[in-house]
């Protein structure tokens, strides 16, 4: 098959990288980076998430980060709303996409969101329909599509079954998360497959984290399937903090390369995403975890 001649990328680093970090970091922070991602090109963002903030205190300024973006018309801003009480919080900051997310392991939805997937799915519902009444686009997020840190080997049964389910309540995309990165190309494959028994071709994303270095290789395994919608995170920042030694996903430095290189338009300035990478990595206190971003880097100060 062709590959596709466009592909979008939603980045989540201000959200599935920021959540993880030890250190907080300022909402002024997470703005400026927000504002440097969408400066690079970037149409997709995920900005934070509406969660407790005793579960995951770095995502407690919420509100405070929606309020303080200067939006850019044509871009999505996405938050994550685990229940209505998220959803509830979520509508003042104004967001274009809600994000539940749900898992295909029981044992990973109980550590991530505290209930089973029966129950995740009743929270959803409701949010779903809320979402959709307002016209708020709603994207469902599946975790350990392919492997659990609790349960280990996820079979494709399983993934299609939460896919029928997100189906069922009307949530318009389904993510598959390969949260621990331990996803090879035809694995990925599999759990793509098994999406794609509910979910048409243009409303399936992956989500690679690349904690075996496996990313670049399942998303191009992806893209021979015709599937164009990525999460990615600049600057490889991330994790989940459920998921322990989980580390980041796929840097989006490293996919735009990739991309651009197989003469696939992301409409991305790959100069201007390292500079957003080197931003917060400088905040971090670290070096961006981009091979690209890294050879880029060196190619400048050389
Ligand atoms: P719960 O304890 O089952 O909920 O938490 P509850 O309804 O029983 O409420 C308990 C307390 O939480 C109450 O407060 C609620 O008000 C509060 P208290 O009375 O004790 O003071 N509460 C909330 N506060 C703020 N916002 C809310 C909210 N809901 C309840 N929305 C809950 C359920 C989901 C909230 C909790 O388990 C939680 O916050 N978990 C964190 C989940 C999370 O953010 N995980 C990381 C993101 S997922 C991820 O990274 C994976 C992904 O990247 C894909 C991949 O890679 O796999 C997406
Ligand atoms: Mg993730």
């Amino acid at each position: 098959m062709q590959l596709p001649s466009k592909v979008k990328l939603v980045d989540v680093g201000p959200r599935d990288g920021l959540q993880n970090e030890k250190e907080p970091v300022p909402a002024a922070v997470k703005i400026a980076l927000v504002h440097r991602l969408q400066d690079a090109g970037l149409r997709d963002i995920e900005v934070t998430s509406h969660v407790s903030p005793k579960w995951v205190p770095q995502m407690a300024d919420a509100a405070e980060v929606m309020a303080g973006l200067a939006r850019q018309p044509g871009v999505r801003y996405s938050v994550l709303t685990p229940n209505m009480k998220g959803f509830e919080a979520a509508l003042q900051g104004k967001p274009d996409e809600v994000v539940i997310f749900g898992a295909a392991s029981e044992a990973f939805s109980q550590r991530n969101i505290n209930c089973s997937i029966a129950e995740s799915i009743e929270r959803f519902a409701p949010v779903v329909e809320a979402a959709r009444a307002k016209g708020i686009h709603v994207r469902a997020v599946m975790s350990t599509a392919v492997g659990c840190p609790y349960e280990g080997e996820i079979a494709p049964e399983r993934v299609e079954m939460f896919a029928r389910l997100a189906r069922q309540i009307g949530a318009q995309h389904l993510g598959v998360a390969d949260t621990i990165g331990v996803g090879t190309p035809r694995k990925v494959q599999r759990a793509m497959e098994a999406a794609l028994k509910h979910f048409e071709l243009d409303a399936v994303s992956g989500h690679f984290h690349d904690t075996y270095g496996q990313a670049l290789a399942n998303t191009l395994a992806c893209l021979q399937m015709g599937i164009w919608q990525y999460d990615a995170s600049v600057a490889g920042l991330g994790g989940c903090p459920y998921a322990k030694g989980a580390t980041g996903n796929v840097a989006t430095e490293d996919v735009v390369f990739m991309l651009h290189g197989l003469g696939i338009e992301t409409g991305i300035d790959l100069d201007k995403l390292v500079d957003a990478g080197k931003f917060i990595s400088d905040f971090l206190g670290r070096k961006p975890n981009s091979r690209v971003a890294t050879a880029v880097l060196n190619k400048r100060s050389g």
